[in-house]
């Protein structure tokens, strides 16, 4: 019967009905069963709309700086121009090459366009770890290779294929084929790539092998590439978001307002800007919600200082902050009768797909956080635990979907229209159970009335957007040739 009662509760708490979910609710409904001490220390998890609101201001000023000649050189959020001056329009054609580094694995394609057409081919390429933290020659020579190894397969290796390389760092770009790295992020640190020109480092590798022929078209940001590839089926696209091993988002913005721009116009006055939006914070403006997981992720992590936002978001930390707030609460007596486990108190042992596990049961059913205690050495949690555990992972993977939205509702108010489709991909938000709905609910709280999104999840944004990026380069440069 006891359970039964939990069942309902959970029920309430659970994500499914998550036009439920606000404060109030969770509070009165949880009360009788989750412990008062786990949910008083997770109080500071929790992002009222208070907060949000404030973070929204700090971070429209931000954009501000970042867009400005003046400030951008001092500024936090890069608001760097990307060059891509126009979105796919459905014309395009032809076969293009793209490769697309930056999140867990590597992979080189070849996508061939044709009107509402479109086919793909793919191999995957694992970035060994000491590739990952070796030097940058060694980096692009292992590009270079992997290249060689699919041109071959595929049988294009005497073609001169146009190339769309998806880079997803931050990219001072000097032109649609001219990137400079500022900094490396997620779990990347070469050395002698800051500061020096990829598409020239991609370049002098293939060289170096000599055995395939390429033309680099674009390089661009993850963010560009979905935000593409969703235009290229809905055109009200004007937003790109990624929620996977890192975060960030670019956007659609005049190109009078983006003074760091200085191309051309090709004719659209648009220009996408990628935010870099994971860097906000890193100033000290986010301390205000920052708590000590927050500290220990990012003191533990090979870029202390930098990418604060994106560390309270993706899918590199939001295990890992559960994790500390689990040691925690062990430590204190509150979990597991106090007795923890070696593979618990171990950094990185608690992934981040674990999260969304435990909150794809069903409400009050624990089948799979059951297991995940098992393989951590914890057997001996009790229902009680279970019911604990969910809390916690809930307000942590709420509060990455309340930080994105809080993002998002800023720059649909900047941006203006009264219809906006928002293009999304990335692991926590193709994965966890509740992701969509939360934000969902919460950019409608926070965003002007007035303003009706969507959103969708891309379809390969960094393979097929890197095509499409291609693509579009080529379609204006024939169309402007013309004229
Ligand atoms: C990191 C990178 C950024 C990328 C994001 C998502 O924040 O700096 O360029 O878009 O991860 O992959």
């Amino acid at each position: 019967m006891r359970i039964k009662r939990i069942c309902d509760s959970v029920n309430v708490f659970g994500r499914i009905e998550t036009d439920r979910l606000d404060e109030e609710d969770v509070d009165e409904t949880i009360d009788y069963h989750l412990s008062n001490e786990i949910r008083d220390k997770c109080r500071e998890l929790v992002l009222d709309n208070d907060k949000l609101r404030k973070i929204m201001e700090i971070f429209l000023d931000n954009v501000h700086r970042g867009l400005k000649r003046e400030t951008h050189a001092d500024s936090i959020v890069k608001c760097f121009p990307t060059y891509v001056q126009d979105l796919p329009n459905g014309t395009e054609t032809g076969k293009f090459l793209a490769l697309d580094l930056g999140g867990t694995n590597f992979r080189v394609l070849l996508i061939e366009l044709s009107g509402e057409h479109f086919e793909m081919k793919s191999k995957i390429f694992a970035i060994p770890q000491h590739i990952m933290l070796g030097s940058g020659e060694q980096l692009f020579d292992h590009i270079a290779e992997c290249l060689a190894i699919f041109v071959k397969e595929e049988q294009v290796a005497d073609q001169r294929l146009p190339l769309g390389f998806t880079f997803s760092f931050p990219l001072a770009q000097k032109g649609l084929t001219k990137g400079i790295l500022e900094r490396w992020t997620k779990g990347f640190n070469c050395s002698n790539v800051v500061g020096n020109d990829v598409v020239q480092m991609l370049n002098e590798a293939i060289d170096r092998r000599g055995d395939v022929q390429i033309q680099v078209c674009a390089i661009l940001n993850d963010t560009t590439g979905t935000l593409m590839s969703c235009a290229w089926k809905n055109h009200n696209t004007r937003i790109g978001l990624i929620v996977g091993t890192g975060s960030n988002a670019c956007y659609v913005e005049r190109q009078e307002n983006a003074e760091m721009w200085d191309d051309v116009d090709m004719g659209s006055g648009k220009v996408s800007i990628n935010l870099e939006w994971g860097a906000f914070g890193d100033d000290g403006a986010l301390d205000f919600v920052r708590c000590e997981y927050d500290e220990d992720v990012d003191k533990n992590s090979i870029n202390p200082g930098k990418q604060k936002h994106e560390k309270m978001i993706s899918g590199m930390y939001m295990g890992e902050l559960v994790r500390l707030a689990l040691e925690r609460f062990t430590k204190e007596g509150l979990l597991f009768g106090g007795k923890g486990s070696d593979m618990l108190f171990e950094r990185g042992r608690f992934y981040t797909k674990y999260v969304s596990e435990i909150e794809s049961d069903p409400p009050g059913v624990f089948n799979n956080l059951r297991e995940i205690c098992e393989e951590l050495g914890l057997k001996h949690a009790s229902e009680q635990d279970y019911i604990n555990i969910r809390y916690i992972c809930e307000c942590i993977s709420r509060r990455s979907a309340h930080l994105v939205s809080a993002g998002l509702a800023t720059l649909l108010n900047k941006i203006g229209e009264k219809k906006v489709t928002i293009g999304i991909d990335g692991s926590v938000y193709r994965f966890h159970p509740h992701f969509h709905n939360l934000m969902m609910e919460k950019i409608k709280e926070l965003c002007d009335p007035s303003i009706e999104f969507d959103l969708m999840l891309s379809e390969d944004g960094s393979g097929r957007g890197a095509a499409l990026v291609a693509a579009v380069a080529a379609r204006l440069y024939n169309q402007n040739s013309r004229t």
